[in-house]
């Protein structure tokens, strides 16, 4: 009888069991400075702890020490915009897996993570409806000068530029095809028949897209490639009257080119959930053309922390039972 690979059925279940019971007394911990709906933290709750895990909550914190103190013990993390870096990964001894519930992990050190064999995960589309509604919402808010009793402008029949077509990008065109908009988007990595059988024109540049649009909604990512991107040359050739939306990330706004610009001209608008480092530069000079959120506001919802922090939960569970790597984002 030749030697088979697959497990008899008894070594398999004492295989699984063994692996179970390996997992049972670990510590996941929730480290968010700007806690998930309550609700939602019943329903990670309830993940762990069916998988005889203990979960414990740092919600709220408002010093680094208490981050570096919590993680000390914890075998798996979940957070949302908190970073992690080298520091609180020596911390974490124990430490397995770091996921973020949410799209951007540009608040992980990646590097450091592989060096301390620590998988680090995302949850991709687990919040995007979220932030869509409300790149929508805000674009309305602008467009009606912030609700101050002047007649503003309609969203249908404008223009919109989505940059990036990715998970957000995708709920933006369809929310804002329901408000009558003609809807383009340019994603340097998707190709153009995806975009497209949205039923939105794909065009070739980011030139292309600011310059045809009266308000771009941005959805990109913060990497080395795309940090101040969004700049001078590129925001000039924005139409009249045009308005950019960022729901997307500070870091990729060359902050000093777009104050310059509206400097230069009185008729852009921007608005931001994502509060850039020139805040109260922006509120002084402008302030009936600006508008930022005090805190990050588009992934803050219940449905979205109910999706994204359980989601993390079952990623932790299945990568510390069954060793599923799905949704790594580190080496
Ligand atoms: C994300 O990257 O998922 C969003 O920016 C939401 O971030 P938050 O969880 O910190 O609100």
């Amino acid at each position: 009888m030749g030697y088979s690979y697959i497990l008899p059925r008894k070594q398999a279940q004492q295989t699984a069991i063994f692996l179970t019971s390996l997992v049972e007394d670990m510590k996941v911990l929730v480290a968010t400075e700007k806690p998930f709906a309550p609700i939602a933290v019943e329903g990670i709750r309830k993940e762990v702890e069916a998988a005889g895990m203990e979960l414990a909550l740092l919600e709220k914190y408002t010093e680094r020490q208490q981050l570096l103190d919590a993680v000390q013990d914890a075998d798996a993390l979940i957070i949302r915009s908190d970073k992690v870096d080298a520091e609180v990964l020596d911390a974490a001894k124990q430490l397995k897996i770091v996921v973020r519930a949410g799209a951007g992990y540009d608040n992980v050190d990646l590097d450091a993570a592989t060096a301390h064999h620590v998988c680090v995960m995302n949850t991709p589309g687990q919040n995007s409806n979220a932030v869509a509604e409300l790149a929508l919402g805000m674009m309305v808010y602008a467009v009606r000068n912030f609700y101050n009793g002047t007649s503003g402008c309609e969203l249908m029949g404008k223009t919109l530029g989505i940059h990036a077509y990715g998970n957000v990008g995708r709920n933006v065109a369809r929310i804002a095809k329901g408000f009558g908009m003609n809807v383009m988007a340019y994603d340097a990595f998707c190709p153009k028949d995806v975009i497209e059988k949205d039923g939105v024109k794909a065009v070739d540049s980011a030139e292309e897209l600011y310059r045809s649009c009266q308000i771009v909604s941005l959805h990109i990512p913060a990497t080395d490639q795309t940090r101040n991107s969004i700049n001078y040359n590129l925001l000039k050739q924005m139409p009249k009257g045009a308005l950019l939306v960022n729901t997307a990330r500070k870091e990729v706004i060359n902050e000093p080119e777009l104050l310059q610009l509206m400097d230069e001209r009185q008729d852009l608008k921007y608005v931001t959930d994502v509060m850039p480092a020139c805040d109260a530069v922006m509120k002084e000079k402008y302030a009936n053309r600006y508008f930022s959120t005090p805190k990050k506001m588009g992934a803050q919802t219940a449905e979205a922390n109910i999706n994204a922090g359980i989601a993390a939960a079952r990623q932790i569970v299945d990568f510390l039972q069954n060793g599923n790597e799905r949704f790594r984002v580190n080496k």
